[in-house]
Protein backbone atom coordinates (compact mmCIF):
# COMPACT_ATOMS: atom_id res chain seq x y z
CA UNK A 1 0.00 0.00 0.00
CA UNK A 2 1.65 3.49 -1.16
CA UNK A 3 2.16 6.02 1.22
CA UNK A 4 0.11 9.05 1.90
CA UNK A 5 2.17 11.23 0.54
CA UNK A 6 2.90 8.86 -2.75
CA UNK A 7 -0.72 8.09 -2.82
CA UNK A 8 -1.18 12.61 -2.77
CA UNK A 9 1.61 12.19 -5.48
CA UNK A 10 -0.05 9.64 -7.63
CA UNK A 11 -2.92 11.76 -7.81
CA UNK A 12 -1.23 14.41 -9.51
CA UNK A 13 0.14 11.93 -12.11
CA UNK A 14 -2.82 11.88 -15.07
CA UNK A 15 -1.06 8.34 -16.67
CA UNK A 16 -0.39 7.42 -12.98
CA UNK A 17 -0.32 3.01 -13.50
CA UNK A 18 -3.52 1.01 -11.93
CA UNK A 19 -0.91 -0.74 -9.92
CA UNK A 20 1.96 1.68 -9.11
CA UNK A 21 5.42 -0.09 -9.04
CA UNK A 22 6.84 1.29 -5.26
CA UNK A 23 10.66 -0.05 -5.40
CA UNK A 24 12.50 0.94 -1.72
CA UNK A 25 10.08 3.67 -1.21
CA UNK A 26 9.77 5.23 -4.07
CA UNK A 27 7.34 5.36 -7.20
CA UNK A 28 9.51 4.11 -10.32
CA UNK A 29 7.98 4.99 -13.16
CA UNK A 30 10.51 4.70 -15.79
CA UNK A 31 11.22 0.54 -14.81
CA UNK A 32 14.64 -1.43 -15.22
CA UNK A 33 17.25 0.53 -16.74
CA UNK A 34 18.03 -0.25 -20.19
CA UNK A 35 19.92 3.40 -20.94
CA UNK A 36 24.08 3.08 -20.23
CA UNK A 37 24.85 6.34 -18.16
CA UNK A 38 25.55 8.84 -21.02
CA UNK A 39 28.45 10.83 -19.11
CA UNK A 40 31.09 9.96 -15.99
CA UNK A 41 29.05 12.41 -13.66
CA UNK A 42 25.82 10.71 -14.42
CA UNK A 43 27.61 7.08 -14.06
CA UNK A 44 28.86 8.79 -10.63
CA UNK A 45 24.88 9.77 -9.51
CA UNK A 46 24.09 6.25 -10.25
CA UNK A 47 26.59 4.14 -8.53
CA UNK A 48 26.04 2.73 -4.63
CA UNK A 49 29.28 5.31 -3.17
CA UNK A 50 28.23 8.60 -4.16
CA UNK A 51 24.60 8.87 -2.58
CA UNK A 52 26.35 7.48 0.56
CA UNK A 53 28.53 10.62 0.90
CA UNK A 54 26.68 12.88 -1.22
CA UNK A 55 24.70 15.09 1.65
CA UNK A 56 27.52 15.16 4.46
CA UNK A 57 30.81 15.21 2.31
CA UNK A 58 30.43 15.56 -1.54
CA UNK A 59 27.78 18.51 -1.99
CA UNK A 60 29.56 20.69 1.42
CA UNK A 61 33.02 21.14 -0.65
CA UNK A 62 32.09 20.52 -4.30
CA UNK A 63 29.36 23.14 -3.64
CA UNK A 64 31.07 25.51 -1.56
CA UNK A 65 33.73 25.91 -4.17
CA UNK A 66 31.08 26.02 -7.12
CA UNK A 67 29.17 28.58 -5.27
CA UNK A 68 31.48 30.49 -2.96
CA UNK A 69 28.28 30.08 -0.41
CA UNK A 70 27.60 27.37 2.17
CA UNK A 71 25.25 24.94 1.96
CA UNK A 72 23.43 26.60 4.84
CA UNK A 73 23.27 30.22 3.13
CA UNK A 74 22.38 28.58 -0.01
CA UNK A 75 19.37 26.62 1.16
CA UNK A 76 17.75 29.63 3.55
CA UNK A 77 18.13 31.70 0.13
CA UNK A 78 16.16 29.42 -1.78
CA UNK A 79 13.15 28.98 0.85
CA UNK A 80 12.69 33.05 0.38
CA UNK A 81 13.15 33.06 -2.97
CA UNK A 82 10.58 29.81 -3.37
CA UNK A 83 8.37 32.33 -0.72
CA UNK A 84 6.88 29.17 0.60
CA UNK A 85 4.10 28.81 2.55
CA UNK A 86 2.85 26.31 5.01
CA UNK A 87 0.35 23.55 2.91
CA UNK A 88 2.04 24.17 -0.60
CA UNK A 89 2.65 21.36 -2.82
CA UNK A 90 6.40 21.30 -3.33
CA UNK A 91 8.67 19.38 -6.68
CA UNK A 92 12.15 18.84 -6.08
CA UNK A 93 13.78 18.08 -9.69
CA UNK A 94 16.43 15.83 -9.65
CA UNK A 95 16.41 15.60 -6.15
CA UNK A 96 19.46 13.21 -5.35
CA UNK A 97 19.49 11.79 -1.93
CA UNK A 98 16.86 14.63 -0.96
CA UNK A 99 19.03 16.94 1.10
CA UNK A 100 17.48 19.67 -1.10
CA UNK A 101 14.17 18.11 -0.55
CA UNK A 102 13.88 17.84 3.13
CA UNK A 103 14.85 21.40 3.46
CA UNK A 104 11.71 22.38 1.18
CA UNK A 105 9.58 20.16 3.87
CA UNK A 106 10.57 22.40 6.26
CA UNK A 107 8.80 25.07 4.81
CA UNK A 108 5.61 24.18 4.09
CA UNK A 109 4.03 21.64 7.36
CA UNK A 110 1.28 19.68 6.34
CA UNK A 111 2.01 20.48 2.61
CA UNK A 112 3.54 17.70 0.04
CA UNK A 113 6.99 17.97 -1.61
CA UNK A 114 7.83 15.81 -4.13
CA UNK A 115 11.43 14.63 -5.28
CA UNK A 116 12.20 13.40 -8.29
CA UNK A 117 14.84 11.86 -9.46
CA UNK A 118 16.73 8.77 -12.31
CA UNK A 119 19.01 7.61 -9.64
CA UNK A 120 17.45 4.48 -7.81
CA UNK A 121 20.77 4.71 -6.02
CA UNK A 122 20.24 8.50 -5.04
CA UNK A 123 16.12 7.56 -4.51
CA UNK A 124 16.77 4.44 -2.46
CA UNK A 125 19.20 7.14 0.08
CA UNK A 126 16.67 9.82 -0.06
CA UNK A 127 14.06 7.01 1.05
CA UNK A 128 16.46 6.17 3.65
CA UNK A 129 17.15 9.44 5.34
CA UNK A 130 13.26 10.71 5.31
CA UNK A 131 11.02 10.41 8.00
CA UNK A 132 8.22 12.45 7.15
CA UNK A 133 5.06 11.44 5.50
CA UNK A 134 4.63 14.80 3.81
CA UNK A 135 7.44 13.98 1.73
CA UNK A 136 7.16 11.13 -1.71
CA UNK A 137 10.02 10.30 -4.08
CA UNK A 138 9.56 9.73 -8.02
CA UNK A 139 11.63 7.83 -10.34
CA UNK A 140 10.85 9.46 -13.80
CA UNK A 141 13.22 11.37 -16.34
CA UNK A 142 12.94 15.61 -15.84
CA UNK A 143 12.31 15.72 -19.52
CA UNK A 144 9.13 14.28 -19.65
CA UNK A 145 7.94 15.02 -15.79
CA UNK A 146 4.74 12.87 -15.58
CA UNK A 147 2.68 15.64 -13.63
CA UNK A 148 -0.43 17.23 -15.15
CA UNK A 149 -0.12 20.99 -15.71
CA UNK A 150 0.04 23.25 -12.58
CA UNK A 151 0.27 20.61 -9.75
CA UNK A 152 2.77 22.35 -8.24
CA UNK A 153 3.19 26.17 -5.90
CA UNK A 154 6.87 26.15 -6.58
CA UNK A 155 9.69 24.01 -8.19
CA UNK A 156 13.29 23.84 -7.74
CA UNK A 157 15.86 22.42 -9.66
CA UNK A 158 19.55 22.53 -7.41
CA UNK A 159 23.11 21.18 -8.93
CA UNK A 160 21.63 19.32 -11.58
CA UNK A 161 20.70 21.15 -14.58
CA UNK A 162 24.11 20.53 -15.74
CA UNK A 163 23.80 17.04 -16.27
CA UNK A 164 20.55 16.97 -18.50
CA UNK A 165 20.80 16.66 -21.92
CA UNK A 166 18.09 19.26 -23.17
CA UNK A 167 18.42 21.85 -20.64
CA UNK A 168 15.97 23.98 -22.12
CA UNK A 169 13.34 21.19 -22.50
CA UNK A 170 13.47 20.45 -19.06
CA UNK A 171 13.15 24.17 -17.97
CA UNK A 172 9.66 24.16 -20.21
CA UNK A 173 8.48 21.06 -18.42
CA UNK A 174 8.87 22.32 -14.99
CA UNK A 175 7.49 25.63 -16.09
CA UNK A 176 4.36 23.79 -17.31
CA UNK A 177 3.70 21.74 -14.02
CA UNK A 178 3.93 25.33 -11.86
CA UNK A 179 0.08 26.60 -11.26
CA UNK A 180 -0.39 30.14 -11.80
CA UNK A 181 1.33 32.69 -10.10
CA UNK A 182 3.82 29.75 -9.07
CA UNK A 183 7.83 30.14 -9.00
CA UNK A 184 10.89 28.41 -10.11
CA UNK A 185 14.08 28.32 -9.08
CA UNK A 186 17.48 26.85 -10.25
CA UNK A 187 20.74 26.70 -9.39
CA UNK A 188 23.32 25.96 -12.36
CA UNK A 189 27.06 26.43 -13.76
CA UNK A 190 27.75 29.94 -15.24
CA UNK A 191 30.28 30.80 -17.57
CA UNK A 192 32.74 33.65 -16.02
CA UNK A 193 36.08 35.02 -15.13
CA UNK A 194 39.06 35.28 -17.63
CA UNK A 195 39.28 33.88 -20.91
CA UNK A 196 42.35 31.26 -19.75
CA UNK A 197 40.21 30.19 -16.47
CA UNK A 198 36.82 29.66 -18.70
CA UNK A 199 38.69 27.45 -21.00
CA UNK A 200 40.11 24.89 -18.46
CA UNK A 201 36.68 24.91 -16.40
CA UNK A 202 35.22 24.15 -19.72
CA UNK A 203 37.40 21.57 -21.08
CA UNK A 204 37.41 19.57 -17.01
CA UNK A 205 33.46 20.22 -17.35
CA UNK A 206 33.38 18.85 -20.96
CA UNK A 207 35.32 15.58 -20.16
CA UNK A 208 33.54 14.81 -16.68
CA UNK A 209 29.79 15.46 -18.98
CA UNK A 210 28.98 18.79 -16.74
CA UNK A 211 28.04 21.27 -18.95
CA UNK A 212 29.07 25.22 -18.31
CA UNK A 213 26.28 27.58 -19.06
CA UNK A 214 26.64 30.75 -20.94
CA UNK A 215 25.11 33.98 -19.02
CA UNK A 216 22.16 34.32 -21.13
CA UNK A 217 21.60 30.66 -21.73
CA UNK A 218 19.28 30.04 -18.58
CA UNK A 219 17.45 33.45 -18.45
CA UNK A 220 16.43 33.01 -22.51
CA UNK A 221 15.18 29.58 -21.85
CA UNK A 222 13.16 30.94 -18.71
CA UNK A 223 11.72 33.53 -21.09
CA UNK A 224 10.99 30.99 -23.76
CA UNK A 225 8.84 28.45 -21.55
CA UNK A 226 6.70 31.60 -20.85
CA UNK A 227 7.99 32.69 -17.11
CA UNK A 228 8.07 36.58 -16.22
CA UNK A 229 9.79 38.66 -13.27
CA UNK A 230 13.21 36.48 -13.66
CA UNK A 231 16.08 37.55 -11.75
CA UNK A 232 19.15 35.95 -11.63
CA UNK A 233 22.14 36.08 -9.09
CA UNK A 234 25.76 35.69 -10.04
CA UNK A 235 28.16 33.99 -7.38
CA UNK A 236 31.80 32.39 -8.41
CA UNK A 237 31.03 29.74 -11.09
CA UNK A 238 27.23 29.36 -10.04
CA UNK A 239 24.36 31.20 -10.90
CA UNK A 240 20.63 31.27 -9.49
CA UNK A 241 18.21 31.94 -11.24
CA UNK A 242 14.08 32.89 -10.63
CA UNK A 243 11.17 32.98 -12.51
CA UNK A 244 7.25 32.65 -11.69
CA UNK A 245 4.69 31.84 -14.14
CA UNK A 246 2.34 34.62 -14.74
CA UNK A 247 -0.96 34.39 -12.79
CA UNK A 248 -2.77 34.87 -16.31
CA UNK A 249 -2.04 33.27 -19.56
CA UNK A 250 -1.04 35.73 -22.42
CA UNK A 251 -4.46 33.85 -24.06
CA UNK A 252 -6.62 34.07 -21.12
CA UNK A 253 -5.38 37.91 -21.04
CA UNK A 254 -6.08 38.58 -24.55
CA UNK A 255 -9.33 36.64 -24.49
CA UNK A 256 -10.44 38.46 -21.38
CA UNK A 257 -9.94 42.31 -23.10
C1 LIG B 1 24.23 16.49 -7.87
S1 LIG B 1 22.67 15.75 -7.64
C2 LIG B 1 21.71 17.12 -7.04
C3 LIG B 1 21.03 16.81 -5.76
C4 LIG B 1 20.28 17.95 -5.10
N1 LIG B 1 19.30 18.55 -5.98
C5 LIG B 1 21.17 19.02 -4.51
O1 LIG B 1 20.75 20.19 -4.48
O2 LIG B 1 22.24 18.72 -3.99
C6 LIG B 1 22.15 15.66 -9.33
C7 LIG B 1 21.01 14.69 -9.56
O3 LIG B 1 20.46 14.88 -10.86
C8 LIG B 1 19.91 13.66 -11.27
N2 LIG B 1 19.58 13.67 -12.71
C9 LIG B 1 20.44 13.85 -13.73
N3 LIG B 1 19.76 13.79 -14.90
C10 LIG B 1 18.45 13.60 -14.62
C11 LIG B 1 17.26 13.47 -15.39
N4 LIG B 1 17.30 13.54 -16.73
N5 LIG B 1 16.09 13.26 -14.76
C12 LIG B 1 16.04 13.19 -13.39
N6 LIG B 1 17.15 13.31 -12.61
C13 LIG B 1 18.33 13.51 -13.20
C14 LIG B 1 21.01 12.67 -10.89
O4 LIG B 1 20.54 11.34 -10.85
C15 LIG B 1 21.45 13.22 -9.53
O5 LIG B 1 20.82 12.55 -8.47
Amino acid sequence: MPSTALQRTLALIPDAPATPTVTDGYLDLVGPASDAPPTLAQRAMRSSLLPRVYERAWRPVAFTAFTGRTTGHEERRLLDRLALRDGDTVLDVACGPGNTTRRLHDAVGDGLVVGLDYSPTMLARAVRDTTSDAVAYVRADAHRLPFADGSFDAVACYGALYLVERPADVIAQMARVLRPGGRLAILTTCHRGPAPMRGMVGVTAGVSGLRVFGRDEVLRAFGDAGLQGVQREVSAFSQTVVGQRPVRSSATATAAR
